[in-house]
C-alpha cells in the first residue's frame, strides 16, 4: 500500500472512504469533524448523542456519504482517552481501521492527522505512526496459497489531507520514513514466516546480496571453506549434521566514512531450523522452530531501512546462518569446540546451539573493530516464561548505550526489559574440560546465556536481546498480526539513527 499527503479539505477530495476521529473525553466536536457533520447534515451528532459513537479506543463507524461529501464513506474512528494518546495507540488503531477498509472493499482512503497535542509526541511521530500501523496491520503472508481468494482485494492508498501547506514537506517526509520502517519490518516477518525448506542460509546469503546491490551495501558472503579457514569452530560445530551448507554474512553500511570508528555491530542468530540437534527437542517444541533465525532477519531488515535513511555512522551487520540438525556427521553433547577468538566451548547440549554460533560472530566483531554490539537472538525458551511474548529480554555490559536503546525501542513500540548481569552467574557455566561449557543448568536460563555471550566480548560496549518471545505472536494484536512480529527491527533503526544524531 501507498502512503502520501495532499494539500486541501478532506469533505472535497475524492476517495472511498474518509477516516476522521473522535476522542472520548471531547468536550466538542473539532472542526474537522464539525465541518463534516455539517456537510452531511448532522449525522455524525445525531450519532453521537444516541450514545452510538462514543470515542472509544478502535471503535469504528462507518456511514455512506449519500453524495452529501465528495468521499464515499465517511469512517468515524475512537481514539480513547486524550490521556492515553500515543505512538502506539495510533499504530494499533490505524491497523484495525485499514484491516476493516480492506474487509468491506475500499481502495483508497483518507484522512487527517490527529490534532491532539502531547509531550513527547511530535507531529511526525504521529504521521510516521499513522503509515507503520496501516502498512503492518494489512500484512499478511499469502505467498504459498495457491488459491485465489476473492477478498484478496487490498487497501492501496492512505492520503493524509491537511490546509496547511507549510507542514506538506514534513508529512511527506514522515510517511517516507515510515513506509520504509515498515517495509523493512515486513522483510524480517517474510523472512520468519518463511519454511525452512525455502529459508535456507543459503537463501538468507541470497537475500543480503540482493539488499546489498539494491541500497549500495558491500557484502561479503563467508561460504563453509572460509568460515573453516577463519576457524569458526561454533559455527562449523552446529552446521556438522546438517546438508545444507553454512554462510556467515557480512553486511556494511559505511555512513561515516571518515570515522571508522563510529561504528556499531548488528549481530543475528541465524538458525534455519532448529531441531536441536542430537540432543533432540520434542516435536511439539519444534514447531516454531523455522523462526530461530528471526534475529539475522531483523538485523538484515534493520541495515535496509539504515541505507534507505541514511544516519552518519558506520553499520556492520554479521550473520551466522546454519541448520541445527541430528545426524551421522552431528556434534554430540560432549564435544569441544574451538571458536573464533580461540576460546574452547564444551557442548553440554546440541540445543544450546544459538550461542555457539553467535560467539563466533561476537569474535568477528571484535576481530575487525566494532565497538558497539547488539545481538539479537531467539536464545532461550527460559525468556518465554518469564516475559511471554511482551517484552523482549535485554542484557549488557554499558548501561548507558542500554538506555540508548531503552529510548528507541520506546519510540517504536517494541517492549523491552532489562534483566541483571552478574559475574556470579558464569560460574554456570564453567566446564571441566573447556574454557566455559555451553550450558548452565536449569536456573535463569537466559541469564546465564547471556553470561556465556559475555565471555566473548573484549572491549566493546554490548547488548543482547533475547527474542525467543516476541519474535512471533500467537494472536492478532493490532499491528502484530497472528505469525512473525519483526520485532526489534523498529528499535534498531531508532538506534542507528540516534547513535548518528548524538555523536
Ligand atoms: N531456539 C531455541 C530457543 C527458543 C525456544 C526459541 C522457544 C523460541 C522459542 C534455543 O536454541 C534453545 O533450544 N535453547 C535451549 C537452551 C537450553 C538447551 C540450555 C532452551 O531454551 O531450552
Ligand atoms: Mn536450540
Ligand atoms: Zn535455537
Amino acid at each position: 500500500m501507498k502512503v502520501d499527503a495532499i494539500l486541501g479539505d478532506i469533505i472535497t477530495i475524492d476517495s472511498d472512504a474518509a477516516v476522521i476521529y473522535l476522542h472520548e473525553d471531547f468536550q466538542e466536536l473539532d472542526e474537522n469533524i464539525a465541518s463534516a457533520d455539517t456537510a452531511i447534515s448532522g449525522g455524525i451528532s445525531a450519532l453521537i448523542s444516541d450514545g452510538e459513537i462514543q470515542g472509544k479506543r478502535g471503535e469504528i463507524t462507518i456511514i455512506h456519504s449519500f453524495g452529501k461529501i465528495t468521499p464515499k464513506k465517511l469512517v468515524i474512528v475512537g481514539l480513547g482517552k486524550t490521556s492515553e494518546f500515543s505512538s502506539d495507540l495510533i499504530r494499533n488503531v490505524f491497523a484495525q481501521v485499514a484491516r476493516r477498509l480492506r474487509s468491506i472493499g475500499v481502495v483508497s482512503a483518507t484522512t487527517l492527522i490527529p490534532t491532539i497535542v502531547i509531550d513527547n509526541l511530535s507531529m511526525p511521530d504521529v504521521v510516521q505512526s499513522i503509515a507503520e500501523g496501516c502498512i503492518l496491520g494489512l500484512y499478511r503472508f499469502t505467498k504459498h496459497f495457491t488459491t485465489n481468494d476473492v477478498s484478496n482485494r487490498e487497501l492501496e492508498s492512505l492520503t493524509i489531507v491537511d490546509s496547511n501547506p507549510l507542514f506538506l514537506h514534513t508529512i511527506n517526509e514522515s510517511l517516507n520514513i515510515g513506509t520504509i520502517t515498515s517495509k523493512a519490518t515486513i522483510l524480517a516477518r517474510d523472512m520468519v514466516n518463511e519454511p525452512s525448506n525455502y529459508m535456507t542460509p543459503s537463501r538468507i546469503a541470497e537475500i543480503a546480496e540482493e539488499i546489498a546491490y539494491e541500497y549500495s551495501l558491500t557484502v561479503e558472503i563467508l561460504d563453509i571453506n572460509e568460515i573453516r579457514s577463519l576457524q569458526m569452530g561454533g559455527l562449523l560445530g552446529v552446521s556438522k549434521g546438517s546438508m545444507e551448507p553454512p554462510k556467515f554474512i557480512v553486511l556494511n553500511y559505511i555512513g561515516d566514512p571518515d570515522n571508522r570508528d563510529n561504528n556499531l555491530a548488528l549481530i543475528g542468530k541465524g538458525i534455519t531450523f532448529d531441531t536441536g540437534g542430537i540432543s533432540l527437542k520434542s516435536p511439539a517444541g519444534m514447531m516454531a522452530m523455522k523462526g530461530d533465525m528471526a534475529g539475522a532477519a531483523s538485523v538484515i531488515a534493520a541495515i535496509q531501512a539504515i541505507a534507505q535513511i541514511k544516519p552518519k555512522l558506520n553499520v556492520t551487520c554479521l550473520i551466522a546462518a546454519t541448520e541445527n540438525m541430528p545426524s551421522g556427521s552431528a556434534q554430540k553433547p560432549g564435544d569441544v569446540l574451538k571458536t573464533f577468538g580461540g576460546k574452547t566451548v564444551e557442548v553440554e547440549n546440541t540445543d544450546a546451539e544459538g550461542r555457539l554460533v553467535l560467539a563466533d560472530a561476537i569474535g568477528y566483531a571484535n576481530y575487525i573493530g566494532l565497538k558497539r554490539i547488539v545481538d539479537v537472538a531467539t536464545l532461550t525458551g527460559a525468556i518465554v516464561t518469564a516475559l511471554g511474548d511482551l517484552y523482549t529480554g535485554g542484557f549488557t555490559n554499558d548501561q548507558i548505550f542500554f538506555d540508548k536503546l531503552l529510548k528507541a525501542s520506546n519510540k517504536a513500540g517494541e517492549n523491552i526489559w532489562q534483566l541483571p548481569m552478574h559475574k556470579e552467574y558464569a560460574s554456570q557455566n564453567k566446564s571441566q574440560v573447556a574454557d566455559v561449557k555451553n550450558t548452565g543448568g536449569r536456573k535463569a536460563g537466559s541469564i546465564a546465556a547471556a553470561q556465556f555471550l559475555s565471555e566473548f566480548i573484549d572491549d566493546a560496549s554490548w547488548i543482547h536481546l533475547d527474542i525467543a518471545g516476541t519474535a512471533e505472536s500467537d494472536s492478532l494484536r493490532g499491528y502484530k498480526v497472528k505469525g512473525a512480529t519483526g520485532t526489534p527491527t523498529r528499535t534498531l533503526i531508532n538506534l542507528a539513527i540516534d547513535l548518528a544524531q548524538h555523536e
